[in-house]
C-alpha cells in the first residue's frame, strides 16, 4: 500500500521573495556626500526605483555637511547611478523620476539648528510626496556618530519609540562598536530614543543572494539536514580571503584590523547561518532567535585560551596577480612598526547537541592570492574503505563547498572510480553555478536591505543580543593582542595564503586549511 509522506515543515511560509507591500517612505540619509552613499546607497536606490520595487510616494533626502544645493546633489546621484557597475538596467525615465524627488540638507550632526531645518524640509517633502509621515534614516557616516545622530533626532522631535500609525527606521551601518563594551554602550544609547523593532543593523553581507542560498540549501531540501551535525560532519572551514590590500585607507584601517573589520561580522554570520538550528519560520523574531542562539553557544574563549585558538598576521612585501606590492607597514597612514593584525584564523567549537566537538575554522585576510568567500563542510571519511590504498589516486574526502563570492555556487567534491579495467580512485566536482543556471545579475545586497527596512522586515538585520553575542566571542582575543606586543610582523607575504602560525593551528588538529 503507498504511503504518503508526512509533509516537511518549511520555514519558508513566505519565502524569502523580494515581494510585499512597501508603503510611501521618506528616506533620509547621513553622510549623502560621502563614500557609501555614492557608491553603494544611490546606485541600490536608483535599482529599485527602476524595477519599481521602491514605494510610488517615495523621496530622498541627503543630510551631510558640505554645502550643496538639490540640483548639486542630483547631480551627485546621476554621477554615481552612471558609475556604477552595480546598475542593471540604464532608464532615463526611471532616473529622472527619482531625480525629481530627491533633495539635500546641509548641516552639522552636532547642530541642533541644523536638524530643525531638516525637520522643517521633511515636513515640506511629506506634504509634496505624501508620503504619510513614513520615515527611514539611513546613517552612512563615522561610526563614532551614530548615537549623537540618534539623541539629536529624538530632541527635534524627528524619532521616538515605536510611533504609530506612521512608522520610523533607523538603518544603522557597520562598525557596530569596536568592542563588546563600545557596542553595549550604542545599543543603550540608541535604545533610549528608538525601539529594538526600529533598529536595522546592516551587515550587507546577509543581504548577498549566497548568503540567502545557504538557508535554502539547509532548510528547503530534505537532504541535507539529516547529515549536517556531528555525526558526519569532521569540521568546517569558513574562509573570507581579499586579494586587495588597504586600498589607500590606512588611518581607518590601523584602528580596525581584521577581526574588527571582518570576523566579528560577516564571517560570524556565516557561521551562524551554518551552524543554527531551523527556525520555525523565518519571521524576524523567529529567525533572529535561532541565528543569536548559535553563536551564545560558540564556547567561550578566555584570555588564556586565546594562543590556542587564535593566530594573527600581517602581510609584507610581495606579489599579488603578478604586481608587486608594498607590506602593510610600508602603506601610507600605518605606523611603520604597526601590529595591526591583516590576518587572523580561529578555531571555534559550538557547546550543543549538534555541533559539539567539530571544529570551525575561520580564516581572513588581505592580500592573499585571491579573493573568495567560502563555506567548506568536511564530511567524515567512510568508515572501512574496501580498496587497496595504492589504487587510490588523490583521495579528497567528500566536502560540500559554498562559494560565496565571487563565483557562486556551490560544489560537491566526492570520489570517483577512473575508467578502466583497474579500480582507481579519483576525486572529482558535481557543480552547480548561481550565474550559469539563472543566468541573471544578483541585486546588490543594499537593494535587498532597503528594501526589506521600506517593508518593516528586520529578518537580515542585526538585533542587539546578536552584535553583543558576537563581539563576545572575539573581545578577548582582541585584548589579548592588544595587551601582547611582542609580535613578529609581518609574517606573511602579499599573494601567500597566510602565516606558518595559522597552518600549524590545524596541523595540531591533524588537518590542514583547503587550497582554494
Ligand atoms: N564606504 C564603504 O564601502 C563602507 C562599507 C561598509 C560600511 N561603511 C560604513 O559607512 C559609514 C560611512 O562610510 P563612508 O566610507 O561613506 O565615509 P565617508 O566617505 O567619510 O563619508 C562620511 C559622511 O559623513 C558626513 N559627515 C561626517 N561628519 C559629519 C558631521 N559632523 N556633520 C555632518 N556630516 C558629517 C560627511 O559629510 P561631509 O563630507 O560633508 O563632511 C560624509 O558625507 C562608516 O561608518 C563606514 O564604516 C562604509
Amino acid at each position: 500500500m503507498a504511503t504518503t509522506a508526512p509533509p516537511l515543515v518549511n520555514p519558508f511560509r513566505e519565502g524569502l521573495s523580494l515581494e510585499g507591500a512597501t508603503q510611501p517612505v521618506q528616506l533620509v540619509i547621513f553622510g549623502a556626500s560621502g563614500d557609501l552613499t555614492q557608491r553603494k546607497l544611490l546606485p541600490a536606490i536608483y535599482n529599485l526605483c527602476q524595477a519599481k520595487l521602491a514605494p510610488p510616494a517615495f523621496s530622498v533626502i541627503g543630510f551631510a555637511r558640505q554645502p550643496m544645493t538639490d540640483d548639486q546633489f542630483r547631480k551627485v546621484l546621476t554621477d554615481s547611478v552612471a558609475a556604477s557597475s552595480e546598475v542593471r538596467v540604464r532608464d532615463a525615465a526611471a532616473l529622472q523620476q527619482l531625480v525629481e524627488c530627491t533633495h539635500y540638507v546641509a548641516g552639522d550632526f552636532h547642530d541642533d539648528a541644523a536638524y530643525a531645518t531638516l525637520r522643517d524640509a521633511m515636513q515640506r517633502y511629506d506634504r509634496q510626496y505624501a508620503t504619510n509621515g513614513n520615515r527611514i534614516f539611513y546613517t552612512a557616516t563615522p561610526a563614532s556618530l551614530y548615537g549623537d545622530i540618534a539623541a539629536h533626532l529624538h530632541g527635534a522631535g524627528l524619532v521616538k519609540p515605536g510611533e504609530q500609525p506612521s512608522f520610523v527606521r533607523m538603518i544603522v551601518e557597520k562598525p557596530f562598536g569596536r568592542d563588546l563594551a563600545s557596542a553595549k554602550a550604542l545599543n543603550s544609547e540608541l535604545l533610549t530614543y528608538v525601539g529594538e523593532d526600529q533598529i536595522y543593523r546592516i551587515d550587507h553581507y546577509l543581504g548577498k543572494e549566497t548568503v540567502q542560498n545557504i538557508l535554502v540549501l539547509r532548510f528547503a531540501n530534505g537532504i541535507f539536514e539529516p547529515i549536517w551535525n556531528r555525526r558526519y560532519v569532521d569540521s568546517v572551514q569558513i574562509t573570507v580571503a581579499e586579494s586587495l590590500g588597504i586600498e589607500g585607507r590606512g588611518s581607518f584601517y590601523e584602528e580596525t584590523g581584521v577581526v574588527r573589520d571582518v570576523i566579528q561580522n560577516h564571517a560570524l554570520q556565516l557561521m551562524s547561518l551554518v551552524g543554527m538550528e531551523p527556525p520555525v519560520s523565518f519571521d524576524a523574531h523567529d529567525f533572529r532567535d535561532e541565528k543569536v542562539r548559535v553563536v551564545k553557544a560558540i564556547h567561550p574563549v578566555t584570555p588564556a585560551d586565546v594562543a590556542s585558538v587564535a593566530v594573527r598576521g600581517q602581510y609584507g612585501p610581495g606579489s599579488v596577480a603578478g604586481d608587486r606590492v608594498v607590506g602593510y607597514r610600508q602603506e601610507p597612514g600605518v605606523d611603520p612598526n604597526s601590529i595591526t593584525p591583516t590576518y587572523a584564523a580561529l578555531r571555534l567549537v559550538i557547546d550543543n547537541w549538534r555541533w559539539a566537538g567539530v571544529p570551525f575554522y575561520i580564516r581572513s585576510g588581505k592580500r592573499m592570492p585571491k579573493r573568495i568567500t567560502e563555506i567548506a563542510m568536511q564530511f567524515k571519511e567512510a568508515p572501512h574503505l574496501p580498496f587497496r590504498k595504492a589504487e587510490v589516486e588523490t583521495p579528497g574526502g567528500n566536502v560540500l563547498a559554498l562559494q560565496i563570492q565571487p563565483d557562486e555556487g556551490v560544489t560537491l567534491h566526492f570520489d570517483a572510480k577512473v575508467p578502466g579495467p583497474s579500480m582507481r580512485i579519483r576525486a572529482v566536482e558535481m557543480d552547480f553555478n548561481y550565474g550559469e543556471t539563472f543566468g541573471v545579475s544578483d541585486a546588490s545586497p543594499y537593494e535587498r536591505l532597503i528594501l526589506d527596512c521600506m517593508k518593516g522586515d528586520q529578518t537580515l538585520f542585526d538585533r542587539a543580543d546578536g552584535v553583543e553575542a558576537a563581539w563576545a566571542i572575539v573581545d578577548p582575543i582582541l585584548t589579548a593582542w592588544a595587551s601582547d606586543k611582542d609580535v613578529k610582523f609581518p609574517n606573511y607575504d602579499a599573494g601567500t595564503w597566510g602565516p606558518a602560525v595559522a597552518d600549524e593551528l590545524l596541523a595540531r588538529d591533524g588537518r590542514s586549511w583547503r587550497r582554494l
